[in-house]
């Protein structure tokens, strides 16, 4: 999930406008006794947890090894590091005394329960889209089926005057709107649905959407992609680089099993968004997010496997380990093609590499990442692994390959200064074990 985000609120400069006091301060809403199990029905608690895992709450509101939603993961800030707070309904240290009002407007208006301003990492700008009935669904579910566990907040790491969280109000007076999702008529029901998951619980635009110097998306450039926990978001526009275009069915397939035959795996912070956010949502939900997209793309439905992309990769064949060649070329024959061969046919669960977006991104940061790391038996694919590569090979060879791959399987230009981001991005590795 996200780990790396600008905290907004060094907007200093709007606390001099009249009325900003006003609309800086919030009243506290009174503590409660946490509500009986009995007082929600099944039904509401059931789609509470569906809409749960759809908004990645336990994600972001757990610690590794950590109690489920207790609280205290790290995300890191340009400024500081900020934890998830505790929202189990323990009723000293979780949301377990919060009414159903103060939850609401904790979703919606981005503050919490005392009335004090909540900072944008966690993304209220996208939950305040939705609806009534969801946010009440939500709130009994936490109520009743998340266990109540005792666990302290630890306190933000953030330098004076950003650990002000009344300065919060300057950067939603800024950047923030508040309000449900509105359907637009001319679009069909499916469109709808889809656009108010997208934009709303599931927040897909909090890391393909690119953010301002005050970490505020660029609602002027949504999807647009961006770069997001040392990954690279790629763009769910007619931006994206893919050599097939997205179409509907390829996004519904992606979001349901991790994977599709023209577009390859979801890795990385993707992951977790299909296989513990949205694998809850029903078959209709997944293809609703389709529809939305897919008209955001605009390529139409065209057959896949007529596309001149897929014909030129195939066409690049399988490299032969012939030692007068180049370095790059070579090593791909010897450490790749026996997956990624290249023969007559795009293969299941073996993405083609010269139609995806890992080797047509400006940046090589995903194909890096993935031929250091592979990809573990939770990500792309279900139960299908592809091994790392960050001990056999060093970074002049691992650029090297991405170097043959860029060369000899797409019409983009060469990336520069490879083996320097090589060497950046295992760094990241070692630290993160
Ligand atoms: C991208 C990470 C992220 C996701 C996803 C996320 N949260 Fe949070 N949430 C946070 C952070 C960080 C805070 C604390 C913000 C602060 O300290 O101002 C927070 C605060 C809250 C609060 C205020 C609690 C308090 O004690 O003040 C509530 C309620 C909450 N989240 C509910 C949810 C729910 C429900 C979901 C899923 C629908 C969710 N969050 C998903 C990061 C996230
Ligand atoms: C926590 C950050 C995060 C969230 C939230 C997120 N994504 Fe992603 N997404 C990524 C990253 C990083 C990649 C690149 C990973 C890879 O290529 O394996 C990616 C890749 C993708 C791709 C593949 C693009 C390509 O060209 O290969 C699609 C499609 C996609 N995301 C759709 C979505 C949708 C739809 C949502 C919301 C339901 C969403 N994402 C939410 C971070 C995120
Ligand atoms: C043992 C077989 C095997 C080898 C060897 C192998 N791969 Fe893979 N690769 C796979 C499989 C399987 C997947 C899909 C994994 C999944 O979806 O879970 C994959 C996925 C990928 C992806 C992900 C594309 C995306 O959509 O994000 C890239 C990039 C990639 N491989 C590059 C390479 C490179 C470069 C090499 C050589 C250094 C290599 N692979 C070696 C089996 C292999």
């Amino acid at each position: 999930m996200i780990k790396r985000i600008l905290a907004g609120g060094v907007a200093l400069a709007v606390l001099g406008l009249g009325g900003f006091g006003l609309y800086a301060w919030h009243p506290a809403f009174d503590p409660i006794t946490p509500p009986m199990a009995d007082s929600f029905a099944p039904e509401q608690i059931e789609q509470g947890r569906v809409l749960a895992a759809a908004g990645y709450c336990a994600t972001c509101h757990t610690a590794a090894g950590g109690a489920p939603f207790a609280g205290n993961y790290p995300m890191k800030t340009d400024f500081g590091t900020i934890y998830s707070t505790n929202i189990t309904p323990d009723a000293e240290t979780g949301i377990g005394n919060w009414s159903e009002a103060a939850f609401e407007r904790a979703m919606r208006e981005g503050v919490d329960r005392s009335g004090a301003h909540l900072l944008p990492a966690f993304p209220f700008d996208h939950f305040t889209k939705m609806s009534d009935a969801d946010i009440a669904a939500l709130y009994a579910y936490i109520m009743t089926s998340v266990e109540p566990v005792k666990a302290e907040h630890k306190a933000n790491e953030l330098p004076f005057p950003l650990n002000q969280r009344i300065l919060q109000a300057g950067w939603k007076m800024l950047f923030f709107k508040s309000g449900r999702f509105e359907p637009v008529a001319d679009k069909s029901e499916a469109w709808n649905r889809g656009a108010y998951l997208v934009e709303g619980v599931t927040h897909c635009g909090a890391c393909h959407t690119p953010r301002n110097a005050l970490g505020a998306e660029k609602t002027d450039q949504p999807y647009a992609g961006a770069a997001i926990d040392d990954w690279i978001a790629p763009p769910l526009t007619a931006a994206n680089p893919s050599g097939v275009p997205w179409s509907a069915a390829e996004f519904y397939q992606y979001l349901k099993t991790g994977t599709t035959i023209y577009h390859g795996s979801a890795a990385g912070p993707m992951a977790p968004v299909v296989h513990a956010g949205l694998k809850e949502l029903p078959d209709s939900d997944l293809a609703a997010i389709g529809t939305y997209l897919g008209d955001i793309v605009g390529a139409g439905g065209a057959d896949p496997a007529a596309n001149p992309a897929v014909a030129q990769s195939l066409a690049a064949g399988v490299p032969q380990a012939d030692y007068r060649k180049d370095e790059g070329e070579r090593l791909y024959a010897t450490a790749c093609a026996a997956c990624h061969y290249n023969s007559q046919q795009i293969t299941e669960g073996r993405p083609d590499l010269g139609i995806n977006s890992a080797t047509r991104l400006a940046d090589p940061t995903n194909l890096i990442h993935v031929m250091l790391n592979g990809i573990s038996a939770d990500q792309g694919m279900a139960g299908v692994v592809m091994p790392g590569f960050g001990t056999a090979l060093n970074d002049q060879q691992i650029a090297a390959i991405a170097a043959y791959l860029r060369a000899s399987r797409t019409p983009e230009a060469p990336w520069a200064d490879l083996e320097t981001k090589v060497a950046t991005i295992r760094a990241l590795g070692a630290m993160a074990h």
